[in-house]
């Protein structure tokens, strides 16, 4: 089984990441993997957390992870996602990548004989939806009580995530970004199929009965020659004091961070007592572990 888009993921499959999560917070059972696995890391682009959370996160389950820098292998020279993907399960016991093209993930799962795990694509980053529907359950009992504003870029990878993640899990999701600035439509088109998704560019609708308000940067990795261009596309949808004052009262903050103070986020906002941005961001480890023995398990 791989992990490339929440589409991989039933909602029964969810709750048991969830439920394995707790256990390994409430410290319940000493999880471990089979002795010595490896995980093999191969990153296109830069990462802080996830990264480290999966490679802190298999050493605690007594294995081991391995990075390799696409930009220091082979791949820079032209070799194929498909051998890449052969010859790391070869080795590897799972394949985390997180990769520019969506589709060349496909090509390397498609090519490997152990789980590939999806550490962020230009279509998907289902680890970060299912931290993020996890942390807000933990705020939040009932996931069907749980009412999202994304606010910003839209169309971005963590959006396309988490509108699968939640409208699967019965949470409603509201899109908020500007006039004429669409969803990717089919991301948009399968959250409808599963639950409760909209699409607003006015603020005040958009975040009308929000529990959560969610923002990611407006410049993703692979867009900096249009970052001028979106930063002034987006600047009206800043999660800031004010925009806040059109969702609940009680609105909790979320960002998968890395955060660009001033553009998509204020400071006061960030840092301020309705963020619990940093919760989310331990929660990653949590879920890496959870992710790693719920993929060992499915293997059994
Ligand atoms: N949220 C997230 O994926 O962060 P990194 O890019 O640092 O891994
Ligand atoms: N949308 C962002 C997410 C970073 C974790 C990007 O792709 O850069």
């Amino acid at each position: 089984m791989n992990i490339l888009s929440i589409n991989d993921l039933s909602k029964e499959d969810m709750l048991r990441i969830f439920d394995i999560a707790d256990n390994l917070k409430e410290n319940k059972e000493q999880a471990s993997l089979r002795e010595n696995s490896t995980l093999a890391l191969f990153f296109e682009k830069p990462s802080t957390r996830t990264r480290t959370s999966f490679e802190a996160g298999i050493s605690q389950l007594g294995g081991k992870g391995i990075y390799i820098d696409a930009a220091t292998s082979q791949r820079s020279r032209g070799e194929s996602y498909s051998d890449i993907g052969k010859m790391l399960s070869s080795y590897c016991d799972f394949i985390a990548a997180r990769l520019y093209k969506h589709d060349d993930i496909v090509e390397m799962a498609e090519n490997s004989a152990v789980p590939v795990i999806n550490a962020l694509t230009d279509l998907e980053h289902p680890t970060q939806a299912l931290v993020d529907m996890y942390t807000m359950n933990s705020h939040i009992k009932n996931f069907k009580d749980i009412s999202i504003a994304f606010i910003g870029d839209i169309a971005t990878n963590t959006a396309n995530s988490l509108m699968l993640a939640a409208t699967k899990l019965n949470s409603r999701i509201s899109l908020v970004g500007p006039k004429d600035y669409m969803p990717n439509n089919a991301y948009f088109n399968k959250a409808r199929e599963h639950g409760l998704v909209y699409v607003y560019d006015s603020i005040k609708e958009g975040l009308d009965g929000a529990n959560i308000v969610y923002t990611d940067t407006f410049v993703s990795m692979g867009q900096e020659g249009e970052a001028d261009k979106r930063r002034e596309m987006f600047k009206d949808y800043q999660v800031n004091s004010k925009l806040l004052e059109y969702a609940s009262q009680d609105a909790l903050v979320m960002h998968c961070l890395p955060a660009h103070r001033g553009e998509e986020i204020t400071a006061e906002v960030i840092d301020g007592p309705r963020s619990i941005v940093w919760e989310q961001a331990k929660n990653k480890l949590l879920i890496a572990k959870a992710v790693l023995l719920f993929l060992s398990l499915k293997q059994q």
